[in-house]
């Protein structure tokens, strides 16, 4: 388990978690990386640790560099546990090394680990310096908890950016130049869509705060590091929070009897025949995480159940909640469904689309089966409000 080499003087000592696939309800098939920095100078700092399991690996890389015992600093940019996991075993074998931490991370440390540890609290604009180095300290609330914080380093020019930027991708190549770059871009923007989505605001405030820096580097504390690729993923970044779609439309159903799977190939018709782009999604085949992953840049959502027991099926239930949490902002929808003798789930998927602040087409029931006209008539009137 050897370090890897960023700049002179600072290496990646994170963990590998290869087995990963299941990250809070996100489904994370290609596992993950916990990224812990260690920075050598008259001082020595560590930011950020692992996964409590992956302790004794991080330890092991660490140890190929300098004694643990020896660090003074351990910069926690997050207390999620993913990065803080570490903390307390680490202050065991370093009990001198002081915790440089945001006001709620100071907070969100102590609630979590119930310790009497030595804090050195910083916001916005606060340096501490190592040496030769200083490390310069932004808040950034809700990227992704109330205590997120980055760490700049001038003149090696790298933002440690903690979940911003991160991806969920278990690899032993730690640069974006060495791995295939769409695959990094698709798991950045899963991770965007399934982490980061509810926080844009605080996103553009982040990436506004960060422009004066000048960044060669960007190490974040999940997946790969950015160094050649950081034009595309701050530009992605901007255009996710900015919930700027494409001209796509997403029908995403469940179906009992097949007649919902009919009405969402009707409405797929009329999209494909104003050539806009569909992805057809059905909840029992496709994974949530990954659906709110094409809804990141989809414009239309249709979302479509029958109604069971008086409710739409509990698969579209799922995906409901989970999409609300998220809340994707100005998207055009659309309810649409079967029903036998009580047209309810159409209408519930309707209220909770507007719930959301989608701009809702108007919705489409149809009773027990469709017929061939009825479908051509659907295709014909969702034609007419999309052209
Ligand atoms: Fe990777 Fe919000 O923790």
């Amino acid at each position: 388990m050897l370090p890897i080499k960023l700049k002179s003087h600072i290496y990646w000592v994170g963990g590998i978690d290869w087995g990963l696939r299941n990250f809070h309800g996100y489904l994370t098939q290609r596992g993950s990386t916990y990224n812990a920095y260690l920075i050598l100078d008259e001082k020595i700092a560590l930011l950020d640790t692992v996964k409590y399991y992956l302790f004794d690996e991080m330890l092991e890389r660490v140890s190929h560099v300098i004694d643990p015992a020896k660090i003074d600093y351990i910069i926690s940019n997050h207390v999620e546990m993913d990065h803080s996991g570490g903390i307390v075993k680490l202050k065991e074998i370093a009990p001198k090394a002081a915790i440089i931490t945001s006001p709620n991370g100071e907070k969100g440390l102590k609630a979590h680990y119930n310790k009497n540890w030595e804090f050195k609290v910083v916001k916005t604009g606060d340096t501490l310096k190592i040496g030769k180095r200083t490390l310069h300290f932004a808040l950034t609330p809700m990227v992704h908890w109330p205590d997120n914080m980055v760490t700049y380093l001038p003149g090696d020019n790298i933002l440690f950016s903690n979940d911003a930027f991160g991806q969920h991708l278990a690899s032993s190549e730690r640069f974006d130049d060495q791995y295939p770059i769409n695959i990094i871009i698709e798991e950045a923007k899963k991770y965007y869509a399934n982490i980061v989505l509810p926080y844009s605001k605080q996103v553009q405030k982040a990436l506004a705060d960060v422009s004066n820096f000048n960044i060669e580097m960007i190490a974040p504390s999940h997946g790969i590091i950015w160094r050649e690729h950081l034009a595309d993923i701050i530009g992605h970044y901007q255009k996710w929070s900015a919930n700027q779609t494409d001209d796509k439309a997403l029908i995403i159903y469940d179906t009992m009897w097949g007649s919902t799977e009919k009405i969402a190939v009707a409405i797929g018709r009329a999209f494909e025949s104003e050539d806009i782009k569909i992805t057809m999604l059905n909840l029992r085949h496709n994974h949530i995480s990954d659906i709110m992953t094409e809804i990141l840049t989809a414009k239309y959502v249709c979302v479509g159940s029958p109604t069971l027991n008086s409710n739409m099926l509990p698969t579209v239930a799922a995906f409901l909640t989970y999409l609300k949490g998220l809340a994707p902002q100005d998207r055009i929808g659309l309810a649409f469904g079967s029903y036998g003798w009580a047209n309810r789930s159409v209408v519930q998927i309707d209220e909770i689309l507007r719930g959301c602040g989608f701009n809702m087409l108007e919705k489409i029931s149809v009773n027990y089966i469709p017929t061939e006209t009825g479908l051509q008539e659907i295709t014909s009137r969702i034609k007419g409000v999309i052209r």
